[in-house]
């Protein structure tokens, strides 16, 4: 595995004092503890990950699901180094071509009459712009609705309008907000309730909640068409179309956040084009700029948009990001990773289905695309969630050389996930499923 292995440059110099300082003084949280192992990374190439000991990894998380066209591909860095040579950094009241270029691209990569973008370079800030530009268009609207595990950011707004952070020290700076049950339906169907049956329930309530449960009609209802930090979840497909009809109906804005399901990784270029639904606005971020960090969205061309000072931050428009963007798009395109994404999700999701028949622990498997999560359990009857199960997939496969994701942060700690870059190819993909079925294996046997 290891023959792809870059060789070494540029490397910086320092001792393990140095790096011990360092740690000591980063804040509590931010990064270094916040993993059961620590590890330093020094260098990653598509799918694959290494660390400084020259251990290499198979990326399943596509560090939080942002390396969708692959780690520091060459076209990328040299679109990036080109745009470096001449432009870094311009005030967001001017013009750049990386600028334009993109907005047109990106404008025509969106449905219908999604047609006008705006740039960040956070996820978090993307989605406070979306629901800036919902109450620029829907002027003294009330609390925003948004679904229980959603998740969309950590900024003090963001966080807010994400799952309950029960007991959290920032809750009297939230804005307000209604959360409402999304359809889950492995694990709160009521019984003998079909999943198109819990759809429409769990859409009544969008449409109950706007005539009765608010002050104010809400300016917009803020979804993820796959909740990626909640459970990895999936809704049954009639849902989507059902909260298109009756945003449509109520003059509510439907909000769809594709930071983790944009860029290609439900196989389509937005999971809007996957479920055949046309959101008011698509907030986009992660995968967009192929590593580097950009945001923002893509409204429909008819909403109203920003004044001077309403939006626009001081790195808003950050020339090289936008540049590497530009070359992301041709990347997917040129690669046909699209296609791969579909096929290597479809063969994942095939074998994960064979792996259930034979790993009680595997309870519901998930997609679409390079979405995969696969919900684990103690007991198939009782749903007992397998957190602990969980973490020790995870643990393993990095002794194995695969990282798998995990839902720790958010919903109940038992879904293990696997998203890498959408351009793993069969061999990595064929291991990252050898060493998950040996890892089941392994903790079947010890129970
Ligand atoms: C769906 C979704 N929305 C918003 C965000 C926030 O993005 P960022 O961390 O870039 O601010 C994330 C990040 O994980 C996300 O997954």
């Amino acid at each position: 595995m290891s023959k792809n292995r870059p060789t070494q440059k540029n490397e910086i110099s320092y001792s393990e004092a140095d790096l011990e300082a360092g740690r000591r003084a980063l804040i509590r949280g931010w990064s270094s503890g916040a993993e059961p192992v620590q590890m330093i990374f020094t260098r990653a190439k598509g799918a694959l990950v290494w660390d400084s000991t020259g251990k290499e990894y198979i990326d399943c998380t596509s560090q939080a699901w942002s390396n969708n066209i692959g780690a520091t591909d060459d076209r990328i860095l040299a679109a990036a180094w080109s745009q470096m040579q001449n432009l870094t950094h311009l005030r967001s009241n001017y013009d750049s071509v990386p600028l334009l270029l993109l907005s047109k691209e990106l404008a025509q990569s969106a449905p219908g009459k999604l047609k006008r973008v705006g740039y960040c370079l956070h996820g978090s800030m993307a989605v406070e712009m979306a629901v800036k530009i919902a109450v620029k268009n829907r002027p003294n609207s009330g609390p925003l609705i948004t679904l229980y595990d959603g998740y969309h950011g950590r900024s003090l707004a963001t966080m807010g309008w994400s799952w309950p952070h029960i007991n959290n020290d920032f809750n009297s700076l939230f804005p307000p907000v209604v959360r409402i049950p999304h359809p889950y339906h492995y694990r709160y169907a009521l019984p003998g309730e079909k999943p198109v049956q819990m759809a429409r329930r769990c859409a009544n309530i969008l449409r109950d909640t706007i005539h009765y449960a608010v002050n104010g009609k809400p300016a917009a209802f803020l979804m993820e068409p796959v909740q990626g930090n909640g459970t990895q979840l999936d809704f049954p497909p009639e849902y989507y179309h059902y909260v298109r009809e009756i945003c449509t109906e109520e003059n509510v804005l439907l909000i769809w956040d594709e930071i983790q399901t944009g860029m290609g990784r439900c196989g389509t270029m937005w999971a809007a084009e996957y479920y055949g639904v046309e959101p008011d606005i698509i907030i986009f971020g992660k995968g967009v700029g192929g590593g580097f960090p950009l945001a923002g969205i893509i409204a429909r061309e008819d909403l109203i948009g920003f004044e001077p000072g309403d939006d626009a931050l001081t790195f808003g428009q950050f020339p090289v990001s936008l540049a590497a963007g530009l070359a992301a798009l041709r990347v997917l395109k040129e690669d046909k990773l699209l296609d791969n994404c579909k096929k290597m999700g479809a063969y994942a999701t095939k074998l994960l289905h064979e792996f259930e028949k034979r790993h009680p622990l595997i309870g519901n498997v998930r997609g679409p695309g390079l979405n995969i999560g696969i919900e684990l359990v103690r007991d198939r009857n009782t749903k007992e969630p397998a957190a602990h199960e969980a973490l020790q997939v995870y643990s393993r496969g990095l002794d194995q050389g695969v990282i798998f994701g995990t839902t720790r942060y958010g919903g109940i700690g038992n879904v293990v996930k696997i998203k890498p870059p959408l351009c793993i190819n069969q061999e990595q993909m064929d291991h990252v499923l050898e060493v998950f079925d040996q890892i089941l294996t392994e903790i079947e046997e010890k129970r």
